[in-house]
C-alpha cells in the first residue's frame, strides 16, 4: 500500500513546487472564468477530480466577504472542491490585528459585507461605515440625492438597519478603520473618514491622535468585466490621501496590505507547505515521509495578470518564487512588461499551468 500512497511534492523523486493564483484578471473576469480556466485547475487534481495532487491556493488582492464563503462560492463558479485555506484575500491579514483591537470600536467600509468580514475574525465592535453614518444626522450632505442606495440594498445593510447596537457610536472614539474591500461610495466614505481621522476617531471633537488606518490592498487598477482596467483600491487611497492632507496639519498615517507585501508570499509558501503535507498526511502516518517538515519547495509560481502587482510582489519575495504573466488581465503587451519583468510571459493560466506541469516533469 505504500506504492499507493499519494506522492508528495517533497519527495525526493519529484521537484517540489506549488502554485498561487491571482483571481481577478487571470482566474475570472467578475464572476465568469476566463477560457478554460476551471479545466487548468483540474489539472492539479487526480483522476476522479476530488484528491489534490498539487498544492495551490488563491492569492488575491480582492475579497468583501469571509474566506470560507468565498470558498464556496469559488469552488461553485469553477468546479473543483476548494478549502477555505486555499483562499488568500487582500483582508485575510486583518485577523492578525485582533490583540490590539478585539474589544474597540472599528468601521469597516467597502463592497459586500466588511463588518461581517471583521466579525468573523474575531473583532467583537466593528461596525460598516454605511452603519456608523447612519447615526450621524447628515453627516453626508449629499444622501438625499443617492436614490441609487436605497433601491439595492446588500444584505448587510437590510440587517445592520435592523440590529441594535450594544454601544454608542456617537460617543465612543474609533479606534481604527479599515477598508476592506473597493469603497461604493467614494465621497461619502471620504468624507467619513476624513470625520474619524482628524477627530481622533469621534466627529467633531478635536484630537492629535490619528486613529489607525489599514488598507487590505493598493492596487491602482485592476481587471474587471470591463475591457479596461478598472480603478482600484490603491485609487481609492490616493483620492482619501490627498484629500485629508489637504484638510489637515499632519500627513496621514496608513497601512496597506496584500501583494506586492513580501509578507503576503512568505504567509502563502506557509500555507502551500501545510497543504503539501496534508496532501501527505496517508504517506506521513506510515513513516514513509518522517523528514518531510525539513524540507522547502524548489520552486513556488505566482502567476498573475497585474506586474506591478503580483510580479513586483514574487521578483521581490524572491527564491523560490517564479512569475509568471498572462495576457488576460491588466497586462496585454507583446513582449515582457519593462519594469517588473516576469519570469515567464503566457497567453493564459491553461498555458501556464501546462508549462509548470512540462518544467516539473
Ligand atoms: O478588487 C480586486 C482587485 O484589487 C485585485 O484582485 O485577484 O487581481 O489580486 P486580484
Ligand atoms: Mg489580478
Amino acid at each position: 500500500h505504500l506504492h499507493s500512497a499519494p506522492k508528495s511534492s517533497f519527495d525526493c523523486d519529484k521537484p517540489s513546487f506549488g502554485i498561487a493564483f491571482d483571481i481577478d484578471g487571470v482566474i475570472l473576469r467578475g464572476r465568469s472564468p476566463i477560457g478554460d480556466s476551471p479545466k487548468a485547475l483540474r489539472r492539479l487534481y487526480d483522476d476522479s477530480g476530488s484528491r489534490l495532487k498539487i498544492p495551490y491556493l488563491f492569492l488575491t488582492n480582492g475579497g468583501s466577504i469571509p474566506e470560507s464563503r468565498r470558498a464556496k462560492e469559488l469552488s461553485q463558479l469553477l468546479g473543483v472542491n476548494i478549502d477555505p485555506i486555499q483562499v488568500v484575500l487582500g483582508h485575510s491579514p486583518f485577523k492578525n490585528l485582533l490583540a490590539r483591537l478585539e474589544n474597540e470600536l472599528v468601521v469597516a467600509t467597502g463592497k459586500g459585507e466588511p463588518a461581517v468580514v471583521m466579525s468573523e475574525y474575531g473583532f467583537k465592535k466593528a461596525v460598516s461605515l454605511d452603519e456608523y453614518a447612519s447615526y450621524f444626522n447628515s453627516i453626508d450632505p449629499l444622501s438625499p440625492y443617492k436614490t441609487w442606495a436605497t433601491k439595492q440594498p446588500c444584505n448587510e445593510q437590510r440587517e445592520s438597519s435592523e440590529r441594535v447596537l450594544s454601544f454608542d457610536v456617537t460617543i465612543e472614539r474609533v479606534k481604527a478603520a479599515f477598508v476592506v474591500s473597493d469603497p461604493v461610495d467614494w465621497g461619502r466614505d471620504i468624507q467619513v473618514l476624513c470625520d474619524i481621522l482628524r477627530s481622533g476617531g469621534l466627529p467633531g471633537e478635536k484630537s492629535e491622535h490619528q486613529p489607525h488606518m489599514y488598507f487590505a490592498a493598493d492596487d491602482l487598477e485592476y481587471q474587471a468585466v470591463f475591457p479596461f482596467e478598472r480603478l482600484g483600491m490603491g485609487a481609492f487611497r490616493i483620492a482619501l490621501e490627498s484629500i485629508f492632507n489637504s484638510i489637515h496639519h499632519k500627513p496621514l498615517k496608513y497601512t496597506s496590505f496584500g501583494k506586492p507585501n513580501p509578507f503576503v508570499y512568505k504567509n502563502a509558501e506557509s500555507i502551500l507547505m501545510q497543504l503539501d503535507q496534508s496532501l501527505t498526511s496517508d504517506a506521513d502516518l506510515n513513516g514513509e515521509y518522517k523528514d518531510m517538515k525539513s524540507h522547502h519547495f524548489k520552486t513556488l509560481y505566482m502567476i498573475g495578470d497585474n506586474p506591478s502587482v503580483d510580479i513586483k510582489g514574487a521578483r521581490q519575495a524572491g527564491h523560490p518564487w517564479f512569475s509568471i504573466l498572462t495576457r488576460t488581465g491588466v497586462f496585454r503587451g507583446k513582449e515582457n512588461h519593462t519594469d517588473y519583468p516576469a519570469d515567464q510571459v503566457v497567453d493564459t493560466v491553461e498555458e501556464a499551468v501546462e508549462f509548470i506541469l512540462q518544467r516539473e516533469g
